[in-house]
């Protein structure tokens, strides 16, 4: 089996205790992922595995096996390029120094999906509606594992709030 890292299959490790997140950083040099609390208090390590937000400091590499492991590094269409919530981010401030950042963007394109799904949150007014009502609400609610130490958290939901209404125009 391999583990695909933005498109890339890696054996995975032989120690099985080895996290995703050192083998992202350690190993394959895939520093973008940060490692924070590595307790899974933060966020800073989301990365998406087969769609899913997951915190990669509490996710064993080996539990990857098989599966299709995006990180920040693999999220735009091109080398040189950005992806389009990278370019909101930019535009809106969502950050100062920049270390949760990728744990933020990752975890926003993830929730984003899970919104089209209509998974209702913990602040989900009517689950019958599914979560289109108070947006910004729900997205601050959903972003609630990602921290930002610096205080960009208005910044960030202007972003991904961007986002969304491009993607809906
Ligand atoms: S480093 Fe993983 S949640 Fe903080
Ligand atoms: S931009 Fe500094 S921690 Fe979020």
């Amino acid at each position: 089996m391999a583990i695909v890292v933005n498109g890339i299959a890696h054996p995975p490790p032989d120690d099985p205790r080895m996290s995703l997140l050192d083998l992202l950083r350690e190993r394959l040099g895939l520093t973008g992922t940060k490692l924070g609390c590595n307790q899974g208090g933060c966020g800073a390590c989301t990365v998406i595995i087969d769609g899913v937000r997951v915190l990669s400091c509490l996710t064993l590499a080996v539990q990857a096996d098989g599966r299709e492991v995006r990180t920040i590094e693999g999220l735009a269409p091109q080398d040189g390029e950005l992806h389009p919530l990278q370019h909101a981010f930019i535009e809106h401030d969502g950050f100062q120094c920049g270390y949760c950042t990728p744990g933020q963007i990752c975890s926003a394109i993830a929730m984003i999906e899970e919104l089209r799904r209509g998974d209702p949150s913990y602040v989900t007014a009517d689950l019958a509606e599914g979560p289109t009502g108070a947006r910004r609400h729900e997205i601050r609610e959903r972003m609630s594992g990602n921290l930002c130490r610096c205080g960009a958290h208005n910044g960030i939901i202007d972003a991904i709030e961007t986002l969304m209404d491009g993607e809906a125009a």
